[in-house]
């Protein structure tokens, strides 16, 4: 090779290389490379969750529905949220209110068509929103064709759900099921089939099969389901009751009388200690698999429900580092902890708080949930005058918020009769009990306006009734006030967008049994610190007194509760810390100054 040209590359490559390597140091310093790898969806923003039978009801038949949801993307939007998860739209015979799937990638005809679908998910998509979907596949409906073949022995679906002998025939001639498992939904967990000669297991209702996740002809048809509507461009999904996808193998096990739980009652669910139907360690293996199919698309999530007291149980379902699971479990805490305003105070919701912060394990994400569509309303468990507060907390937490639709106006459980009742879980209770088990109080018709059933339809009536309270407490009435829950959401919505929320630490400032507090901070950007004063008493707060860290002696109000209307806080204004004033349940956010 001539010894020039030879000279000329060798130059080249060293001129090449020196880039590289300014790019990279520079890169290093600057963090270039952070700005460019965005985080995702699922991290930044606020997810809604939808109950489409109550949302809005587009095609006026008393009950919410596809169209009317699109018509409300408008609000999503402004509501300032990024994602809605859907509760179940499928084909249903709606025993369990679509969580009893008759076909998993059909859309049942009450909430419209698949095209009324794809225009949902284009809508959203247009407007920069995401589309979770729930899946539900623990059980189908009994109305499957699955189930429909397996009762008739039909392969290859004969095993597609748990099947077992009978245990015997007692004096009355009822055939004895195979174990004393029971239903979530109280009673025994095993259904007699006349037909097959056969109980078969089903967690939840007669009419919500089991299906047999031992059998990997299930576990394909379950990912041909995931498949379908990841390429229909659904952005992941919320997966339902997936701790109860599988139990031992040996149907032969009793579960354990759960001694300490004070359950009397051998038909409620608590009465056992679920060793054998939950939480089993193969659950985690198709969870896995699931994850290895939504990495094949880009920027999708798995949110999984998982209710247990024990947060090392939950916290299984992250995975971890080498072997990621979903992208979080529901954290429930925030529920289950705080049942009633008894159980609230600074100190329980530090503990609650920790618990996850503290267990969750490395480099996983958090979240914070209130309510949903088994859970009653917040403003009626702990509280209307915590309302602001609790949504300034889930909102202003490092993760992700998930809100229950109507919680950013603060709805209210509706009382429904024994009469009206529709939940099955209430029905099974009876008239006496049903109230204590039922969850239609918190899916009643969203409140849009004070027209005739809350303007959530023209129908003449409504599936569940309309809370009696929708004349003042509605979104309209919350968008034309000068302050309103859903004003101080939207205000939130917006906030939690900046660097301190999105990215920055966090810290516990003063926290005793009445006072709750939070700062949030990030070098280079403002400061903020939310008070929550979790008694029903007016206080003036020296937080000097019981900081654990130097605070300024004074901060400026960003944001507090509708429910206080004192001078002293007007947004703007600036309090001294040794002299708090808030209102009983008041959320005061503050952003602190740096003080010279
Ligand atoms: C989940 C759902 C609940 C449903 C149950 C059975 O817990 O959230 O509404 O009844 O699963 O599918």
């Amino acid at each position: 090779m001539d010894r020039k040209y030879f000279q000329i590359c060798l130059l080249a490559i060293v001129f090449v290389g020196t880039i590289i390597v300014i790019i990279v140091c520079f890169e290093a310093k600057y963090g270039i490379r952070e700005k460019v790898v965005e985080s995702p969806f699922w991290q930044t923003s606020v997810v809604y969750q939808v109950y489409p039978r109550s949302f809005y009801d587009g095609q006026p038949d008393e009950t919410g529905d596809i169209t009317g949801i699109t018509s409300k993307v408008d609000y999503l939007l402004e509501l300032g949220v990024g994602a809605v998860w859907l509760s179940p739209v499928y084909t249903s015979p709606m025993k369990d209110f679509g969580y009893d799937v008759a076909n998993f990638t059909e859309i049942d005809p009450i909430f419209g068509s698949m095209a009324d679908f794809d225009d949902l998910v284009t809508t959203l998509h247009r407007k920069g929103l995401k589309l979770v979907m729930d899946f539900v596949p623990n059980h189908s409906s009994d109305q499957h064709e699955w189930f429909q073949r397996s009762v008739r022995c039909e392969d290859p679906y004969t095993d597609f759900y748990i099947w077992a002998n009978s245990s015997g025939v007692d004096a009355n001639g009822t055939q004895i099921p195979p174990n004393n498992w029971l239903s979530v939904f109280r009673g025994s967990a095993w259904e007699w089939n006349d037909e097959r000669q056969q109980f078969y297991f089903h967690q939840f209702l007669p009419e919500q099969p089991d299906l047999n996740y031992r059998n990997h002809l299930v576990r394909e048809e379950m990912k041909k389901v995931l498949t379908f509507w990841l390429k229909k461009g659904v952005d992941g999904f919320r997966i339902d009751a997936i701790k109860h996808l599988f139990e031992v193998e040996d149907l032969s096990q009793n579960e354990p009388v759960a001694t300490h739980s004070g359950v009397q009652d051998p038909d409620d669910y608590d009465y056992l200690n679920h060793t054998y139907t939950v939480d089993q360690p193969e659950t985690l293996t198709v969870v896995r698999e699931w994850r290895q199919l939504l990495n094949q698309y880009p920027d999708r999530v798995m949110m999984v429900e998982v209710y247990n007291d024990d947060i090392d149980a939950v916290m299984k379902y992250y995975g971890n580092e080498t072997v990621p699971l979903a992208d979080f479990p529901f954290n429930f805490f925030l529920i289950d902890n705080l049942q009633s305003r008894g159980d609230l105070t600074g100190e329980s919701l530090r503990y609650t708080i920790d618990l996850w912060l503290d267990n969750m394990p490395e480099g996983k994400w958090p979240n914070w949930v209130t309510g949903n569509h088994d859970n009653g309303r917040v403003a009626s468990r702990l509280g209307r005058d915590l309302v602001d507060a609790l949504n300034m907390l889930t909102l202003l937490l490092p993760g992700t918020p998930v809100t229950y639709y109507g919680e950013e106006l603060g709805m209210e459980n509706t009382f429904i009769s024994w009469d009206e009742t529709k939940d099955p879980e209430g029905c099974r209770w009876g008239p006496d009990l049903y109230q204590e088990h039922s969850r239609d109080p918190e899916r009643t018709p969203m409140q849009w306006d004070n027209c005739t059933n809350a303007g959530f339809t023209t129908a003449n009536s409504t599936w569940l009734p309309v809370n009696p309270n929708y004349k003042v407490l509605n979104v309209k009435a919350q968008t034309q006030a000068e302050t309103s829950h859903l004003k101080i959401y939207k205000e939130l919505a917006v906030l939690r967008r900046a660097d301190t929320f999105s990215k920055g630490h966090i810290a516990f400032p003063v926290v005793t049994k009445e006072i709750f507090s939070f700062l949030r901070y990030l070098e280079g950007s403002e400061k903020y610190l939310l008070v929550i004063n979790t008694s029903e008493e007016e206080l003036e707060v020296n937080l000097h007194r019981h900081a654990n860290l130097p605070l300024p002696s004074s901060a400026v109000v960003v944001l507090r509760s509708v429910t206080d209307t004192s001078e002293k806080t007007h947004p703007g204004s600036e309090v001294p810390l040794d002299k708090v004033p808030l209102v009983g349940g008041e959320g005061l956010l503050l952003n602190l100054q740096a003080e010279d």
